[in-house]
This record gives structure tokens, C-alpha cells and sequence, in this order.
């Protein structure tokens, strides 16, 4: 299995100190941060966008921005991320119809590339050929569109699904995953591991980062 990679979610952050709370982060050992772009669209709300990434990429050098794209046409913000200082654009397989031909978009603008499913869409949407294009799959387990949700088991046999197809390949678990739900989806295969409230609320968020990487490294 890949190696395990810890992506606080910033919507669980204080977006008011948002530069702060990324250096916060990278000091208490994430390697990623999980930045989560909402359009009103895909998704009901609206977060943040292109201007406050590259703010951020700006003030903290050599961050690693897992952009998670919620909208409804990902194929439209490829350049605007990829000029923000995106790292890896992760769009929803809900949202495109040619998701091959948008992965080669992403890498056309050097960020890798994301395919995210939530929790309606079966493993087997995303097909070999897309999945071999990607960098990373990402299995949604809470309904995408706000954090602090509770995480839906029935969506982990997914992980379990896409690790055996590719045992090479980032898998990503994103929503309602903390210290609780971390062991279900450690052993499903999952390597990527993006928590947002289970970080930011905690007293000692190191603590925690380092017990999510424990964890998946078991
Ligand atoms: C949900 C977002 C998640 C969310 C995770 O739409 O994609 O990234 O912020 O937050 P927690 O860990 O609080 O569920
Ligand atoms: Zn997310």
C-alpha cells in the first residue's frame, strides 16, 4: 500500500487566520492540507475559490493543496486552480461526462489528478482507464456539501473494492473520519486520510494527526 498522507480539512479551520491554521498543520506533521471549493451548485453551499487559494499558496510556501472541487462543471476551474498553486484537483465523477479527457487537463497544468465518488456512486463507476489516469481516487463517506457530518460505514467496502482493482494507487477517504472511524478505514485500504472537525476541534491536533498516520501505517 502507498504511504500514509494526513489532509486536515481547512473547513473545520478558523478561515479567518486560514495561513495561520495551514502552518498549524504542516508543524503538527500533515503533509497535505484538504482545502474544500464549494460552487452552490454541486453542492448547496459555497466556501472558498481560486483568490483565497493563491492567497494561501502565496503565504505558505511549498504547502501541498489537495483541492477537493464540489462544483458542477470541474473542466471550467482547471486553470484558475492550477494558477492559485493547486497541487492535486480532485473532481467529482458525478460532474463530467469525459473524465479521461479532463484528467489530461489536469496534467496538462502539472497538478495531479483526483476522482472523487460520494456515497450513491458505486466503485465500479470509476472504470480501469480512468482510474489508471488518475493519481488518486477518493471515496466520499458523508454526503459531500458540509463538514461535522456523520460518517456512513456503508460506503467503506468501497475502499475495500478500489484497493484490491489498484493496489498502487492513493485512495483517499474523506468525511467524518477521526480517531473513531480511522481503524475501519485503515484496513479497508485507504492511505490518504482527510479529517477535518477530528483535527481542528481537537485540543492537541498533533496528537491526533499522529494517530490517524499510526494508524494507516499499522
Ligand atoms: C465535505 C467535505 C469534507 C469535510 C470533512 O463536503 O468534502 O472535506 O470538510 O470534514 P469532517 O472531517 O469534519 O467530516
Ligand atoms: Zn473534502
Amino acid at each position: 500500500m502507498p504511504r500514509a498522507i494526513i489532509s486536515p480539512s481547512v473547513l473545520a479551520s478558523d478561515f479567518g487566520q486560514l495561513t495561520a491554521e495551514c502552518k498549524r498543520m504542516i508543524k503538527g506533521g500533515a503533509e497535505w492540507l484538504h482545502m474544500d471549493v464549494m460552487d452552490g451548485h454541486f453542492v448547496p453551499n459555497i466556501t472558498m475559490g481560486a483568490p483565497i487559494l493563491s492567497c494561501v499558496s502565496k503565504s505558505v510556501p511549498g504547502i501541498f493543496m489537495d483541492c477537493h472541487m464540489m462544483v458542477a462543471e470541474p473542466e471550467k476551474w482547471v486553470n484558475d486552480i492550477a494558477d492559485a498553486g493547486g497541487s492535486l484537483y480532485t473532481f467529482h465523477h458525478e460532474a463530467t461526462s469525459d473524465p479521461l479527457s479532463l484528467i489530461d487537463a489536469i496534467h496538462e497544468r502539472k497538478m495531479k489528478a483526483g476522482v472523487a465518488i460520494s456515497p450513491d456512486t458505486p466503485s465500479t463507476a470509476i472504470t480501469d482507464e480512468v482510474a489508471e489516469a488518475a493519481d488518486m481516487l477518493l471515496v466520499m463517506t458523508v454526503y459531500p456539501g458540509r463538514g461535522g457530518q456523520k460518517f456512513i460505514d456503508r460506503c467503506v467496502p468501497k475502499v475495500t473494492e478500489l484497493r484490491a482493482r489498484f493496489p498502487d494507487k492513493d485512495i483517499e477517504v474523506d468525511g467524518g473520519v477521526g480517531p473513531k472511524t480511522i481503524g475501519v478505514c485503515a484496513d479497508a485500504g485507504s492511505n490518504v486520510i482527510v479529517a477535518g472537525t477530528a483535527i481542528f476541534g481537537a485540543e492537541n491536533p498533533e496528537q491526533v494527526i499522529a494517530m490517524l498516520k499510526s494508524t494507516v501505517n499499522d
